[in-house]
């Protein structure tokens, strides 16, 4: 795999005592769209931070495009731009000139083409010469995504870009999100929600407690998501399923007491009505049917949907 950031065994502890980060080992792809999902204190804007240079790291090892986040800091950092959770920006500056002063921090020569591009995009053109200060709070966090951005970085991180952040914006932003990957940059976004990530993202990653849950992609996580089983305690013991139930993903305990159904949840069609019609037409009476989720499913609400 070609990994344009590689995390190893990264654990941070904040002077407070706080794991924020256990062992952590994290690859992401080149070019690819990457949502850390995760509740609240989990350690998501820990682990970004350290990638971005921000907070030190405790122990492990941070690449970005092969170049060690601590050696090659300067390297590491022209290469990565960070939307951050939190509104940090120089409030009296206006946002053309926030945009500037960042690229040229980075030592980029000015382009006025290109950050009169981006602000467009952020429908922030008309607001150029304006100061931030002034404006809403859904502004401002385009202004900060227009500041991540002024260096053309290779690799974009976003926190919690969508937290507060109405239905155009979310469009606009989704929007700028599938271009910059069109042209080749990698994004690692952060969300608290499965819909979210799913929606954008590419590959997701579940962070709790400071520890990577799993890394998976969408479309195999979704498949995962979405399977279930029907438990059917039969009335009475049977040996062995009966004849005619060939099309049904179907299992018997070794006790014979009952019957385990695999369906697919997300599917139009589970296949449920058909196999208890069949189950009546062939006498197999059974007293109890409960239906239980899958493990990852499990995670997913009592970790991110409940918080925990
Ligand atoms: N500067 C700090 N000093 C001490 N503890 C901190 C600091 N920053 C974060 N923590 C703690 O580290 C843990 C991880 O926090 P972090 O901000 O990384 O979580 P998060 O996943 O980004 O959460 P959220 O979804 O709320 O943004 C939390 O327990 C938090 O209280
Ligand atoms: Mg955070």
């Amino acid at each position: 795999m070609d990994a344009i950031i590689s995390v190893k065994n990264l654990s941070k502890t904040y002077a407070s005592g706080q794991h924020a980060l256990k062992n952590v080992s994290l690859d992401i792809r080149r070019g690819e769209i990457f949502a850390l999902l995760g509740p609240n204190g989990a350690g998501k804007t820990t682990l970004i931070s350290i990638i971005c240079g921000i907070v030190n790291p405790g122990s492990g090892i941070v690449l970005a495009d092969g170049h060690d986040i601590i050696t090659e800091y300067r390297k590491t950092r022209s290469i990565i731009g960070l939307v951050p959770q939190e509104l940090t920006t120089d409030v009296f500056e206006s946002v053309g000139a926030t945009m500037s002063f960042s690229r040229g921090l980075f030592g980029k020569p000015p382009d006025d083409a290109y950050i009169e591009k981006v602000l467009r995009d952020l429908s922030l053109w008309d607001r150029k010469d304006t100061k931030i200060i002034t404006l809403s709070g859904g502004m401002k966090r385009r202004v900060l995504i227009a500041k991540a951005l002024a260096h053309e970085p290779r690799i974009l991180f976003l926190d919690e870009p969508t937290a507060g952040v109405d239905v155009e914006l979310r469009r606009d932003m989704w929007n700028m999100v599938r271009g910059l990957r069109e042209s080749g940059v990698t994004i690692i976004l952060t969300t608290h929600y499965i819909e979210e990530a799913e929606q954008i993202a590419d590959r997701i990653g579940i962070i709790n407690h400071g520890e990577i849950i799993l890394v998976e992609d969408k479309h195999t996580l979704k498949r995962k998501l979405g399977r279930r089983q029907l438990k059917l305690t039969l009335r009475n013991p049977i040996s062995r399923i009966p004849e005619g139930f060939s099309e049904f993903k179907l299992e018997l305990t070794p006790d014979g007491m009952t019957l385990v159904f695999d369906f697919d949840a997300n599917a139009g069609e589970t296949g449920i009505a058909g196999l208890l019609k069949r189950l009546d037409e062939r006498g197999v009476d059974f007293s109890d049917v409960n239906s239980s989720e899958s493990s990852l499913e499990e995670i997913f609400v009592n970790l991110v949907r409940n918080g925990n």
